[in-house]
């Protein structure tokens, strides 16, 4: 019996936060039980846009590994690899790139986005036209049937299949279509309002201990209608109510809502009952991650059995690959 098999993979950014833990992390876990999961933390892609900075590249893909291993990711069952490691990615992106209109790579919606909302970067790069094309070879490389993502990289697995389809017209069926399985991702916002993320320095960590997390949340941004504790507010509109819709019980986000509309509770209050969901979901994440936060070289030892098991089935794949676009000759 095998399981289908699944790839998804993230950049090696630094500690993960919240909204991480929504966006992939809980889906991933739960996934675990049914496929077969290929989980890449992709260091070539964080140089598509960090070429300039690599300094950071090898700690973040520490710190993302340890968060994996806290929120569950479980490599007894799970391939967890680093994509560097396993150089024929490189090889399928090459030869991919034979067979990809530079018009398919243009049109993908974050290139002209992330061009123009990067500005202290210069993104007109080689590299950073085939940032999707290095997806699809991860994902192609080992047939996976289906990619956990979000809305946002559901134009890459479009794209992806569309280099498939080209590709297996070309030279005969090597690769399967991936399907894209849509992860809801709520909305997250950070301390601020705006979007969470580590560049807008309002994030809260998997790794924030429990008073960072009090600090965090008690300042955060609400309502702005709400100035006294009498006025009524807008649950709506406010970033600690998406929060509650993220990580409280049914009952929690009632009270809550009803609490705001009428002035019954403070935002206080409103922000303490929140404290205590996020810590109590925090929980099993802070007990599980010492023991790999403090031992790198056995999470190390973790991504090189991943990525040894993962270049395996790389290496079949190319193997294949070669053969049907004639390129495979006898003193390999
Ligand atoms: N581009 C993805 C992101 O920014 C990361 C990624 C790289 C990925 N290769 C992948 C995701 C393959 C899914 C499958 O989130
Ligand atoms: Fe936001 Fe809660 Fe305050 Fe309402 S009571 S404005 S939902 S923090």
């Amino acid at each position: 019996m095998t399981r289908p098999r699944i790839l998804s993979g993230m950049r090696p950014t630094g500690p993960l936060h919240l909204g991480h833990l929504t966006g992939a992390l809980d889906n991933w876990r739960v996934l675990q039980d049914t496929y077969d999961c290929f989980f890449v933390v992709v260091d070539w892609h964080a140089l598509t846009t960090d070429y300039a900075n690599p300094g950071d590249v090898k700690q973040n893909i520490l710190e993302v590994t340890i968060d994996w291993l806290a929120a569950g990711l479980d490599p007894k069952r799970s391939t967890l690899f680093v994509q560097s490691l396993v150089p024929e990615h490189a090889e399928l992106h090459l030869l991919l790139s034979m067979v990809t209109p530079l018009s398919w790579l243009e049109r993908v919606p974050s290139y002209k986005e992330q061009q123009q909302q990067i500005q202290e970067k210069d993104l007109s790069t080689y590299g950073f036209l085939g940032y999707p094309l290095l997806q699809s070879a991860d994902i192609t490389i080992y047939k996976a049937a289906a990619v956990p993502v979000g809305e946002d990289q559901a134009p890459h697995i479009e794209l992806t299949r569309e280099v498939v389809r080209r590709f297996n017209n070309l030279y005969g069926n090597v690769f399967p279509e991936p399907k894209t399985l849509l992860t809801e991702t709520p909305r997250i916002p950070g301390t601020d309002g705006r979007k969470m993320s580590k560049s807008y320095g309002n994030a809260v960590y998997l790794k924030d201990p429990p008073e960072v997390v009090r600090e965090k949340i008690r300042p955060m941004v609400t309502d702005p209608a709400r100035k006294r504790r009498t006025d009524p507010g807008t649950p709506e509109i406010c970033p600690v109510f998406d929060l509650h819709k993220a990580f409280s019980p049914p009952d929690s986000q009632a009270w809550a809502a009803e609490g705001c509309r009428t002035a019954g509770i403070g935002c206080l209050d409103c922000k303490g009952r929140l404290i205590d969901h996020l810590l109590h979901r925090l929980e099993e994440i802070h007990e599980r991650r010492p023991r790999f936060a403090s031992r790198p070289d056995d999470v190390w030892d973790i991504l090189k059995e991943g990525s040894k098991r993962a270049r395996e089935t790389a290496r079949a794949t190319m193997e294949e690959v070669r053969s049907a676009m004639k390129i495979r000759y006898p003193i390999r």
